[in-house]
């Protein structure tokens, strides 16, 4: 390799000891290059499953920063450390039995009415969520507008750890999807009928020929697969 292609490095701190890395990595990687083995705060390493929160400074600021770990850039002097959860009590339900309305879900999380709409859950988002957005519909019972806005929230935690009314934004989510696939959302006919036909055996010949099926012929099969588009 020529000196002009070679990396150049800076400098990060990881729980306070200083490690030179290549400069361009994502946190997770660096954190690898340094020679971390990592086996909590790790998933998809693609930014979708939320399993990297990561809190970081920035040399001369002192406000706090958080990031997934797989998606965010090193800079040199960044000080950080990796969170490999973020604990909050998860409530106990039977979704058969709720009712999708504000009160209940305040019954459940009663920590949401303390929302006191400073935004700081929507600043930390790493998806670009309106999080408080989705905490003032579910104060005003409109969980459909709540159950869309977080869509593609990928359970990660950052917004719970910055939220002053300690808000369990992953578990009030998982809750409202629930409400909103159960209560909401109209059913999916297909979905029925095909379960008919499983129930009723239509397809068990074809499974079990498949599991007596040799892995290559499966490939064969699978990569030929008809795929509705
Ligand atoms: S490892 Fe899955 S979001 Fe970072």
């Amino acid at each position: 390799m020529s000196s002009s292609q070679k990396p150049k490095f800076i400098k990060i701190y990881v729980m306070g000891r200083a490690y030179e890395v290549p400069e361009g990595l994502t946190i997770m990687k660096a954190l690898e290059y340094a020679g971390f083995r990592l086996i909590r705060g790790v998933g998809c390493r693609g930014g979708f499953c939320g399993a990297c929160p990561t809190v970081y400074r920035l040399p001369g600021d002192y406000k706090l920063r958080i990031g997934l770990a797989c998606q965010t850039i090193v800079q040199d002097g960044m000080h950080l450390v990796i969170l490999p959860f973020v604990p909050m009590e998860k409530p106990r339900y039977n979704i058969d039995e709720l009712k999708p309305d504000a009160g209940l879900i305040l019954s459940l999380f009663p920590e949401v009415s303390r929302c006191v709409s400073c935004n700081t859950c929507t600043k930390a988002c790493p998806q670009g969520l309106d999080v408080m957005d989705a905490v003032q519909a579910i104060l005003r019972g409109d969980i459909a507008k709540a159950a869309n806005t977080i869509f593609d929230c990928i359970s990660c935690g950052i917004c719970s750890m910055r939220c002053p009314a300690e808000i369990r934004h992953i578990h009030l989510f998982q809750l409202i999807r629930r409400l909103y696939g159960k209560y909401i959302l109209p059913k999916a006919k297909h979905v029925e009928e095909r379960l008919k036909e499983i129930e009723s055996g239509k397809y068990e010949e074809e499974l079990n020929k498949l599991m007596v099926t040799p892995i290559e012929k499966l490939k064969k099969l699978y990569s030929e697969r008809k795929i509705e588009t």
